[in-house]
């Protein structure tokens, strides 16, 4: 069943938990993540990063997602993570994606408010729902991690007023990849912009991350967790281990093994996020 990102992020915010948003690259992820939510009986977000076009084209997934979507009783969200211009969220919004992330962090606070504007009134016109973001979440090995680059708490006051955006993604510390280290995220820093702004706060960099800082983020304003890195990591070590323990591979084990890593990884993060039995 196809919901809004609005509704259900503020079913998460009244309720203290976060919806898992699991970024699929293929029809065994979102298979996966899709009988996951079932299974826990959870709402879900299936999206797709622009970056990740070259391998999985927009146009070939968004069939995938929204017809898994529209098939499965419980509440799933298409969404479109990290649209880096106005024509990648048109584009998504035509394809029948129903809501949008523009990522203008790296942009001049001025420039990111005018353009996630721009990209909100069109994305409202077609009632779609809108993510932003405000501050760097950087990438792992490519940013220095000891800079300070946390959202700041009067630009997310100001951001928030001027953009009316549904949800917000904040830099407390945390980066995209596979970290080399468990990060420690800035859970004051979370704190302060719950109270300053209100609004529904998502997580990047969900992959590795502590058990103990998940659950600080979610009962302190984070509504929304971003999961890419760990669903490939589990998916291809249950390839590796299919292949060393079946002497004769086929492939539709080996399809059915895709499907269940993505399942177990999308079901371990829901428990974590303490979304499982909110459907
Ligand atoms: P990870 O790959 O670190 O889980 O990050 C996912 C993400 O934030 C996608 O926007």
């Amino acid at each position: 069943m196809i919901v809004s990102l609005k509704e259900m992020l503020q079913e998460a915010q009244k309720g203290q938990y976060a919806v898992g948003a699991f970024n699929c690259l293929s029809l065994e992820n979102v298979q996966g993540a899709i009988q996951a939510a079932e299974e826990l009986n959870a709402p879900i977000i299936i999206q797709l990063a622009e970056v990740q076009f070259p391998c999985a084209p927009l146009s070939l997934m968004a069939p995938q997602y929204l017809q898994a979507a529209e098939e499965t009783s419980v509440p799933v969200v298409v969404h479109l993570d990290h649209g880096q211009s106005f024509q990648t969220c048109a584009d998504a919004i035509c394809q029948g994606f129903g809501s949008v992330m523009f990522d203008g962090a790296s942009l001049s606070l001025e420039e990111n408010i005018r353009q996630t504007n721009e990209i909100a009134r069109m994305a409202k016109a077609c009632g779609v729902d809108i993510e932003a973001e405000l501050g760097r979440v950087g990438d792992v090995g490519v940013d220095d991690a000891s800079k300070d680059v946390f959202t700041d708490v009067q630009e997310a006051i100001r951001f928030v007023e001027e953009t009316k955006v549904d949800a917000l993604a904040v830099a407390i510390g945390n980066q995209h990849g596979h970290y080399v280290a468990t990060p420690k995220l800035n859970i004051d820093r979370l704190i302060e912009l719950k109270q300053a702004t209100g609004v529904p706060l998502v997580l990047h960099g969900g992959s590795g991350t502590s058990e103990e800082d998940f659950k600080a983020c979610i009962h302190n304003g984070i509504c929304k967790i971003n999961v890419a890195t760990a669903i490939q990591l589990g998916v291809t070590a249950g390839i590796q281990q299919y292949l060393a323990n079946t002497a004769k591979p086929n492939y539709i084990d080996m399809k059915a093994c895709m499907v269940e890593a993505s399942k177990q990884v999308v079901m371990d993060h829901i428990r974590l996020f303490e979304s499982n039995d909110k459907a």
